[in-house]
């Protein structure tokens, strides 16, 4: 595996950061992602890329051209997510991307998922876009200043982002019962790693119904984030199949897609 801590405490160390101290990246830390990002650029089987821009710079005038104003502050490195306009898996895609975010974690580098509070077209003019392509998604990468802003704290209690729903209303049996916790046996952990996932205003639609020694999962859409543009919710389905998959690898379980 590429991480050099557990998966699972990765799982439940990331979270959310909008407020970073303004330095850039280290070295070491560049190094060691865009090393990554050039690997998963040549494995990855869906039309999509990965790129980091560095020196964006941090003043407000600069957050206001990045369309980041007001919710990010103090990143001047970011992870641009691209993909084929024409071929676009948002399931894989956010696959791909959670496991970015993961290792960017691993390194102790602070993330933040964006799908939504960026200016799509600035990020594309400073990319440097193909005519097929589009920006998904997009993630700050660096350190977390000490202390949360004001605004980042109301924002994440207006979203419940530090609250998961529990297992009763998401994992269920064939029954469509609700699943228990000590019925799953060594499946127990990857499906509460599913349950810590980030998704977009953290509406968690991932649904799961557990059938023999098969895991189905399943899509419960909100209204208003529909499959118009970017499918920010099949993206969601990528992360749990992520957090799922990783810590089936970590426990080694044996199983297949
Ligand atoms: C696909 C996706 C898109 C997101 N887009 C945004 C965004 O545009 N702006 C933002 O501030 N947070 C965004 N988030 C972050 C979520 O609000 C956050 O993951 C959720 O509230 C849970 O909080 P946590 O990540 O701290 O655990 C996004 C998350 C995901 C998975």
């Amino acid at each position: 595996m590429e991480f050099k801590r557990s998966v699972i405490d990765l799982i439940k160390e990331r979270t959310s950061t909008r407020t970073y101290d303004g330095r850039g990246l280290e070295k070491e830390h560049l190094d060691e992602l865009s090393a990554y990002l050039d690997k998963i650029n040549q494995e990855i089987k869906i039309k999509a890329r990965f790129k980091i821009v560095s020196n964006l710079g941090t003043g407000k005038e600069e957050s206001k051209r990045l369309g980041t104003y007001g919710f990010i502050q103090g990143a001047n490195t970011y992870i641009v997510g691209i993909m084929d306009k024409n071929k676009n898996d948002a399931f894989e895609f956010g696959y791909v991307f959670e496991r970015i975010i993961l290792f960017a974690t691993d390194l102790g580098i602070q993330t933040c998922w964006l799908g939504g509070t960026f200016s799509k077209d600035n990020f594309m003019q400073i990319v440097g876009l193909n005519e097929n392509e589009f920006i998904a998604i997009i993630s700050p990468v660096g350190y977390k200043k000490e202390k949360m802003r004001v605004f980042e704290k109301t924002m994440r209690s207006s979203i419940g982002a530090d609250k998961r729903k529990p297992w009763s209303e998401l994992f269920f049996n064939k029954n469509l019962q609700p699943l228990d916790e000590d019925e799953v046996g060594e499946f127990k952990l990857p499906i509460e790693m599913v349950r810590l996932g980030p998704s977009a205003s953290n509406k968690q639609p991932w649904r799961i119904i557990k059938d023999e020694n098969t895991f189905h999962f399943f899509l419960c859409r909100n209204k208003g984030y529909g499959i118009i543009g970017y499918d920010l919710q099949k993206n969601d389905i990528g992360i749990a199949k992520c957090h799922f998959d990783l810590t089936i690898e970590e426990l080694g379980i044996k199983g297949s897609w």
